[in-house]
């Protein structure tokens, strides 16, 4: 048999940073735990715009569709700010999510106890936190039509639309009653009933599939805006949170300070089973290409080699060898580790993104 595939889009900005720490991780388990990769490494991004004209080639679009799963940088930058917006290097990240139909986003923040004085919120509020964001990432207002800018009048307007299909809603929410029966059996659904026709729908089909396929786990219904007051309130409440495309990206960045920094917050967006059973499935940090800090040796590489974990626990069926890389991120956190956004306002010296890199290796090494 063959080895699994990866193929690497590391991207802009703190992208290629990050992602060679995981690199070395991937080689680590080739060498260390006979689990060899067949990776290749191809552009998304502004950088393959400035190559292509394009954030995505479609080359690389095919080869995304054929490899066992794709790990993902970071993109975009200032550079690229002003460029059209069929061109702009988030397009390249949101063609494939779509083209790949990854709609299930799953986005974990777990409080690792060495961090847990870090958060900006209270020890107590955050100690032992375990909690699981599923964001739906192919539909909503990010993918509705109409779309665009053009003008009434004597000014300009800029229109999205908000749209779910019944079964976009359906999909979503199993994948999230699944993980709750693998987890604490407690699903809560976020949407704005009270001011959106798709928030009705939204709740409405939740509640069917519940009713129909899941009445053993606990359901219940928040409005979005409670629920981002409730997130920094009491996040403990929580175990899955389900939730649209757009409302999961802003509760996702909330949740990851709750973690002690982005920079700690990995994520996987799967699809449905290929032929050989595995979820089409990408895996990236939840931050962006950083661009305040990219080039500085200053970002953190655990987001990205965290995704790489999830990588291994959902596509390559190798859950004992996710839960090893996760001890040793958590190993290098207790054993004082910092990289410099880990730090509190009292300062202390930061160890660089390689030097991250090096102590989770060494504690993958201690695992053995
Ligand atoms: P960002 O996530 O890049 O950065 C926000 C803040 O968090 C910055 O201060 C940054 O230095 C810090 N930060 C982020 N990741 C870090 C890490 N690993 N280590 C240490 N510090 C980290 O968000 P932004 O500044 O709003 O966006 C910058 C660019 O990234 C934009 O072009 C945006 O569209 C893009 N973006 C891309 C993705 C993605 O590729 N998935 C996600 C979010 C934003
Ligand atoms: C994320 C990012 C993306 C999003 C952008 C870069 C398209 O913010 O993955 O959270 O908005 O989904
Ligand atoms: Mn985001």
């Amino acid at each position: 048999m063959s080895n699994p595939s990866l193929l690497i889009l590391a991207g802009d900005g703190i992208g290629p940073e990050v992602m060679n720490e995981v690199k070395r991780i991937i080689t680590w388990y080739g060498d260390k735990r006979d689990m060899p990769f067949d990776v290749t490494e191809d552009l998304v991004g502004g950088c393959a715009y400035d190559k292509h004209g394009t954030p995505l080639h479609d080359d690389t679009m095919a080869k995304a569709q054929e490899v066992d799963a794709v790990l993902l940088g970071a993109v975009g930058g200032p550079k690229y700010d002003d460029l059209d917006f069929s061109v702009k290097p988030e397009r390249g990240l949101l063609r494939l999510r779509k083209e790949m139909d990854l709609f299930s986003n799953l986005r974990p923040a777990q409080c690792f106890d060495a961090l847990a004085d870090f958060s900006s919120l209270k020890r107590d509020i955050v100690a032992g936190l375990d909690i699981m964001i599923v964001r739906e990432l192919t539909s909503g207002v990010y993918f509705g039509e109409p779309r665009g800018i053009h003008v009434e009048g004597n000014e300009r307007v800029g229109v999205n639309t908000q749209r779910y299909t019944e079964s976009e809603i359906a999909r979503v929410a199993r994948s999230a009653f699944e993980l709750a029966r693998r987890r604490n059996n407690k699903v809560c659904s976020m949407e704005k009933a009270n001011v959106m026709e798709s928030g009705v729908l939204w709740r409405q089909v939740v509640t069917e599939i519940h009713e129909k396929e899941y009445s053993d786990v606990q359901l219940s219904h928040m409005y979005a805006d409670n629920g981002a007051m409730q997130l920094v309130r009491n996040p403990k409440q929580f175990d899955v949170i389900v939730t649209d495309n757009l409302f999961g990206d802003l509760l996702s960045d909330a949740a990851a300070m709750l973690t002690g920094s982005l920079g700690m917050l990995p994520s996987a967006s799967l699809g449905l089973p290929m032929a050989n059973g595995r979820p089409k499935a990408l895996y990236e940090p939840v931050h962006g290409s950083a661009p305040d800090i990219t080039g500085q040796g200053k970002a953190n590489p655990i987001a990205c080699i965290l995704s790489f974990a999830m990588a291994l626990r959902y596509s390559f069926d190798a859950g004992a060898e996710a839960d090893r890389l996760e001890a040793a991120v958590e190993k290098v956190l207790a054993d004082g580790a910092r990289t410099a956004d880990l730090l509190g306002p009292e300062g202390g010296s930061p160890i660089s993104t390689t030097e991250m890199g090096d102590a989770i290796l060494a504690a993958l090494d201690a695992s053995l």
